[in-house]
């Protein structure tokens, strides 16, 4: 668009298995962005704030036990419940980098043998991210890394079948970044590749939908 009301935000979605450093460097990129001035949200899946998110919340940490296939469905419905606002927040200018989304969903599920065409089915129609930024580690280098901290899916031999199971997942709109590199420099490399999107973003790239 030619005005800045018609500017929309960029959907970046950080991705990778726990402990390869999602969390701070979300962060980090939205002090970046607010930085320059633009319009920024930080948001993560799961976000236990809601009821269903408190029924994650209570699987991850072994207080509950649910079906497989129930709780993959849960972990769809969290992101479902937030699409609509997801979307007018985009549509209204505000970029979201949003630590972990359905890739997250269904690399999990499906390492623990679910079916992938069902595991992926639930989130077909949520938006389809502009820029997924993929931490990339050696799952031995993240349990090194330490703070496993007991949830459920915290092991090393579990973390390994989720990895093969993201590099299935891979498309178009993925940037793999090597995780093992010192912080500072996958800092610098996100910045640049997330302030490109925005921009691209801005002169219009339409939205879309998963699986896309
Ligand atoms: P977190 O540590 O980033 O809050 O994520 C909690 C765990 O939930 C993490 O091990 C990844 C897992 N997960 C799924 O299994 N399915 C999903 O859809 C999401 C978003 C996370």
């Amino acid at each position: 668009g030619s005005n800045s009301e018609s500017k929309r935000g960029a959907l970046i979605v950080l991705e990778g298995l726990d402990r390869s450093g999602k969390t701070s460097q979300s962060s980090k990129l939205l002090t970046y962005l607010e930085g320059l001035g633009h319009s920024a949200e930080l948001w993560r899946f799961p976000d236990r704030s809601t009821n269903v998110g408190q029924m994650i919340s209570m699987y991850l940490s072994n207080k509950s036990q649910l079906d497989d296939h129930t709780i993959h469905l849960l972990f769809s419905a969290n992101r479902w419940e937030k699409r609509s606002l997801m979307e007018t927040k985009l549509k209204t200018g505000t970029t979201l980098i949003v630590d972990r989304y359905s890739y997250s969903g269904v690399a999990f599920s499906s390492a623990k043998g679910l079916d992938l065409e069902w595991c992926k089915a639930p989130e077909i129609g949520l938006l389809s991210p502009d820029l997924v930024l993929y931490l990339d580690i050696q799952p031995e280098k993240a349990a090194e890394r330490g703070g496993y901290g007991g949830e459920r899916y915290e092991q090393l031999e579990f973390q390994k079948k989720v990895a093969k199971c993201y590099q299935g997942l891979h498309d178009a709109s993925w940037k793999i970044i090597d995780a093992c590199q010192p912080i500072e420099d996958i800092e610098k490399q996100l910045q640049e590749i997330v302030l490109d999107c925005v921009l691209t973003c801005q002169k219009g790239k339409p939205l879309s939908n998963l699986w896309s």
